[in-house]
């Protein structure tokens, strides 16, 4: 990612951040179901109580609190690139740990957690054909001891084709990607038109 990249990351969350305070809204998330309904697919990875987990891109680790409220106590970890994100989720949720910076500031060993997940956090234009994308996901489940589960936006869905202000992948070429990766993997798409997931396994 170029300075210039980051930079234009954080200003979208700051700048959303001011005028929607804290809500999905900021995160550009259109409704909390939406955002809800992400964390709930994702979960369906298999966490558990008592499970590490890395959360990427976590905003203001709403993800967390999500997994309380269902019962689920984690070891949670997150990570994103927004200080006015990260700032505000450490006022909001006191208890949890909150990285500023992306998954290679933060620089997990292997293995280092049960499960890792990422929600909304590949959706930015890098313009380099999706490989800092691909290296993420790549170092994700390196970092993993059981799974890793992600979304993406869909590049089969015309309207999310289109936008040169979103990355969006083809569900099939990511699923090989990570089949390549050695991962047992299993591709959800049929939720949301323009989203897929994809759970990785060990
Ligand atoms: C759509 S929001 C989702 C936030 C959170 N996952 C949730 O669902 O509540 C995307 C988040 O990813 C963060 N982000 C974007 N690119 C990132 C990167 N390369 N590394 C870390 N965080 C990133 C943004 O700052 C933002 O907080």
């Amino acid at each position: 990612m170029t300075p210039e990249q980051r930079k234009r990351i954080v200003a979208r969350h700051s700048d959303s951040l001011l005028r929607h305070g804290h809500s999905p809204n900021a995160l550009y998330w259109s409704t909390r179901e939406i955002q809800e309904l992400h964390f709930e697919l994702l979960c369906d990875i298999g966490i558990q109580s008592g499970d590490s987990l890395l959360d990427v891109g976590c905003g203001f680790g709403d993800l967390k609190a999500y997994l309380a409220r269902a019962g689920i106590e984690v070891d949670y970890q997150g990570v994103d690139l927004s200080p006015h994100l990260i700032e505000k989720g450490r006022t909001l949720y006191p208890a949890i740990n909150l990285f500023e910076g992306d998954l290679f500031d933060f620089n997990p060993a292997p293995l280092s957690f049960d499960y890792v997940m990422l929600s909304g956090a590949l959706n930015e234009p890098m313009k380099d054909g999706g490989a800092y994308a691909r290296n993420v996901i790549r170092r994700m489940y390196e970092s993993c001891r059981q799974g890793l589960a992600f979304n993406l936006l869909n590049a089969e869905h015309e309207w999310t084709a289109n936008r040169f202000d979103l990355q969006s992948f083809l569900p099939q070429e990511m699923l090989a990607f990570c089949q390549g990766l050695g991962a047992q993997c299993r591709l959800h798409d049929d939720y949301l038109d323009n989203v897929f997931t994809l759970y990785l396994q060990r």
